[in-house]
């Protein structure tokens, strides 16, 4: 799975024949049931995406941080230690939501309603009348989540016995650390509710087959010459995540504007030392729900929260280094998240028609061809859990 320096080679089936080739249970996409044992299973189970240092700055710097799959809002801290640590956003007398802000910087938490007061390290300060409770303060601490960092990015997990996060990443821990986003200070984004399957949303990022359908106008830079679906050039898999080299055209159909708009950023790039670097044209997709990309022009993460079989909550980020120079680099800026934006929009309503087809059950499989091998990833490695998960309580699926 090599790839050429000027020819485009497509990758083998043979080189994929290991992930199979079987049609996939339409069901897998639309069935609360399967939902249900994907919830216990895969996100409560897994390393999730929750933020980046860049976003707490210094001690009592804070997020807040809501989770539809785990019913969850978290609070995320950096203490007064420097830590950073995830906490549950409930208070412990009797269960109000601490914090309602979405971020901001404090010193403690007050819960508005008897005002227990907690420390940036969930610790319960103090209390009116505590005396009467006949507790002790440290049995009322926030109850904690697991929370760990590699490449800048803030990952949770639920199961208190889940390996640590960098044997979770294995070898890509240390492709993560060689992105820009490991050295990222800011970032702007957007955020959307889709009425779609999370694998289903997640997948149209997986595959290239669809870009010349459709995004012929937008898509342009990635499709043409001997490669006209735009196939990547590299796959790659390790554990439960995968990656994808995208394939270099070497004459990009830009449009003028787009082309003035990336040159507008290449200077501070390069000063940064964030051009040519190994990882650039890497799409990392790690299990199960964030994507990200090293282009240094376009560092984007993308992750895909699930609210329900059938519904899904998107946050995109392109993450820079230090702040606009002036309005030629903020306009790269601005630029880079506006065409992600763009191209997202000509998929939404593509995904969303998908979900009205499987939910309509009318179909019992789906089909992935090789080029659509890491979706197929994907579905092996839920399915694998979700398998195991229903056998080992007796869901029916
Ligand atoms: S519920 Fe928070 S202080 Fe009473
Ligand atoms: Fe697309």
């Amino acid at each position: 799975m090599t790839e050429t320096a000027s020819r485009f080679q497509r990758i083998a089936d043979a080189d994929l024949a290991w992930l199979g080739s079987a049609p996939v249970p339409a069901r897998a996409y639309y069935d609360p049931a399967y939902f249900e044992c994907e919830r216990e299973a895969v996100f409560l189970r897994s390393w999730i995406h929750v933020g980046h240092v860049c976003e707490l700055p210094e001690p009592g710097s804070f997020l807040r941080c809501d989770l539809e799959f785990a019913r969850a809002s978290l609070l995320i801290v950096r203490g007064r230690d420097g830590r950073i640590r995830a906490f549950h956003n409930v208070c412990t007398h009797r269960g109000t939501r601490l914090v309602e802000e979405a971020s901001g910087c404090r010193s403690r938490f007050s819960c508005p309603y008897h005002r227990w007061t907690f420390g940036t390290d969930g610790a319960l300060i103090s209390a009116p009348d505590f005396e009467a409770f006949h507790l002790d303060k440290q049995d009322c601490a926030l109850p904690q989540v697991r929370l760990q960092e590699c490449g800048g990015l803030l990952f949770v997990n639920f199961d208190p016995d889940a390996a640590p996060l960098r044997e979770w990443l294995g070898s890509y821990a240390e492709r993560l650390e060689q992105m820009p986003v490991a050295r990222a200070t800011t970032f702007s984004q957007y955020s959307y509710e889709i009425a779609a399957n999370w694998k289903l949303t997640y997948d149209n990022f997986q595959e290239n087959y669809h870009l010349r359908f459709i995004h012929p106008r937008s898509g342009g830079a990635g499709i043409g010459g001997d490669n006209p679906f735009g196939y990547p050039a590299q796959m790659d898999f390790e554990g439960p995540h995968r990656t994808q080299r995208i394939w270099s055209n070497p004459e990009p159909a830009l449009l003028p504007f787009q082309r003035a708009a990336a040159l507008r950023g290449i200077p501070a790039l390069a000063e940064q030392g964030l051009l040519g670097r190994p990882h650039d044209r890497d799409y990392l997709a790690f299990f199960p729900n964030l994507f990200l990309i090293g282009t240094p022009t376009q560092p984007f993460s993308h992750t895909v929260y699930p609210i329900s079989a059938d519904r899904s909550r998107g946050v995109v980020r392109v993450y820079w280094v230090g702040e606009d120079r002036n309005a030629s680099h903020r306009f790269a800026r601005e630029y880079s998240l506006a065409q992600i934006r763009d191209i997202h929009c000509e998929d939404i309503a593509m995904i969303e028609r998908g979900q009205s087809g499987l939910s309509s059950g009318a179909i019992r499989h789906i089909h992935f061809q090789g080029m659509e091998a890491l979706c197929r990833h994907l579905f092996n490695e839920v399915d694998a859990r979700v398998q195991a998960h229903a056998q080992q309580t007796g869901a029916v699926l």
